[in-house]
């Protein structure tokens, strides 16, 4: 049985990741478990799965959690050094990393020091800290298989040809909830509006980030460092009905795309068993059915927070740092209606105009633009905060 973790299990990624660990008995055994504050729902997964090992970020969840788990043999840790001891754990094979944000960069970089493979979803630790995370994997002689749809999709799109035949990548994006939107529109659009997205049922934080655009800006800075390509070579194109999750395009202009309904499971599957497919019993692509596909060039005037990512790239060391933590702060303030939806891209621009890079030559680098990019992005909320 191939050991796991899963760190964010309570999470959507985390709970399809248990769905499929479901269907295939006999092939995974949990060995460690990690939320937030959610106690009741990883109480139930304790009980189901019977970890070795599991933490809960929030320390006052945790001793609730130790309160109701007496009975059993499950070590519960505690704090965000809980948490990275948990993605260390001595007999797992493969950490599947599905954190939201910057929170998951110090236990995703546990994993990967202490020999993991690592499949990750939690796209932030990838910003925040991308060079350093692949140096240490090749250090560790472990690999990062991608879980997001797109970049399993270019995975997938790259297996078996040369990686100097490749010209460009090509993330498509759904173009998320709001894409119909007047700039009058998006000004004063309310979260539960923008919370529903056409075509994937997905944690709060990526739903926002994905109808601003910034889901996408992250995913370049994502798809720069798991592929190693230049960010000149990477482009984003809306593609409205979430079919083709990504595209690579050859020297020859042959392109190789990887289709699929939009379905978590498929990609995280992959990530499990790579380089295996499961047979996983979920619904056909019916392409006969859908009938029709669309695409269009993304709107950047509308949009900005794309254009955002590729220019924290483009400045490079801390700079994408700094744009997670802002974004992370503007769309929580967002979420709790202290902002308006147009300012969450006001406030990464702001936060990231008054950044000073500087070269990422160890995880503090990366930690210490996070925090002081929370400060500043805080304050900048406060300002604007209605
Ligand atoms: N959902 C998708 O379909 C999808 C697709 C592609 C990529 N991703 C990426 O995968 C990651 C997870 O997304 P999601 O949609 O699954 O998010 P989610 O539903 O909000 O789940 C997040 C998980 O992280 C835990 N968590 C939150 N804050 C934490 C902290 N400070 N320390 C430790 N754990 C914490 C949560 O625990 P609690 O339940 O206790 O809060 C939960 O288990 C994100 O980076 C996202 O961009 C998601």
């Amino acid at each position: 049985m191939k050991k796991i973790v899963i760190l964010g299990s309570t999470g959507s990624i985390g709970t399809n990741t248990l769905d499929i660990v479901d269907r295939f008995p006999g092939e995974f055994q949990i060995v460690g478990l990690t939320a937030g504050a959610n106690d009741e729902k990883l109480e139930e997964q304790i009980r189901r799965y019977k970890p070795t090992v599991v933490a809960l970020s929030n320390a006052s969840a945790a001793a609730k959690l130790r309160d109701r788990c007496r009975d059993l043999s499950t070590e519960i840790l505690s704090g965000t050094d809980g948490v990275a001891e948990v993605a260390q754990v001595p007999d797992a094979e493969l950490v599947i990393s599905a954190i939201v944000g910057g929170a998951g960069l110090v236990p995703t970089l546990a994993a990967i020091r202490s020999g993991k493979h690592v499949a990750l979803a939690n796209k932030e630790p990838m910003v925040m800290a991308g060079k350093l995370m692949q140096e240490e994997a090749r250090k560790h002689g472990v690999r990062i298989f991608p879980v997001d749809s797109e970049h399993s999709a270019i995975f997938q799109s790259l297996e078996g040809h040369r990686r100097e035949d490749v010209r460009r990548l090509i993330l498509t994006a759904s173009g998320g909830p709001l894409w119909d939107f007047s700039r009058e529109q998006l000004q004063g659009v309310k979260p539960e509006r923008a919370l529903q997205h056409p075509n994937w049922k997905m944690g709060a934080k990526i739903t926002i980030d994905s109808a601003t655009l910034m889901n996408k800006g992250l995913e370049v800075v994502e798809a720069r460092w798991l592929f190693d390509i230049a960010a000149s070579r990477i482009d984003v194109l809306i593609h409205r009905e979430s079919i083709i999750h990504s595209l690579v395009e050859y020297e020859d202009r042959s392109i190789i795309a990887q289709l699929g309904l939009p379905d978590m499971r498929t990609p995280i599957s992959y990530a499990m068993r790579y380089p295996e497919r499961m047979p996983l019993d979920l619904p056909s692509l019916d392409l006969a059915a859908i009938g029709k596909l669309t695409f269009f060039t993304p709107d950047h005037d509308r949009f900005p927070c794309l254009n955002l990512g590729y220019e924290a790239l483009r400045i490079g060391g801390t700079m994408p740092a700094a744009l997670n933590a802002a974004n992370e702060v503007a769309v929580e303030a967002y979420l709790q209606e202290g902002i308006r939806f147009t300012d969450i891209a006001e406030v990464i621009r702001s936060t990231m105009e008054a950044h000073t890079p500087r070269e990422i030559e160890s995880i503090d680098d990366a930690l210490e633009a996070d925090r002081w990019a929370r400060e500043k992005a805080e304050a900048l909320v406060h300002a604007l905060a209605r």
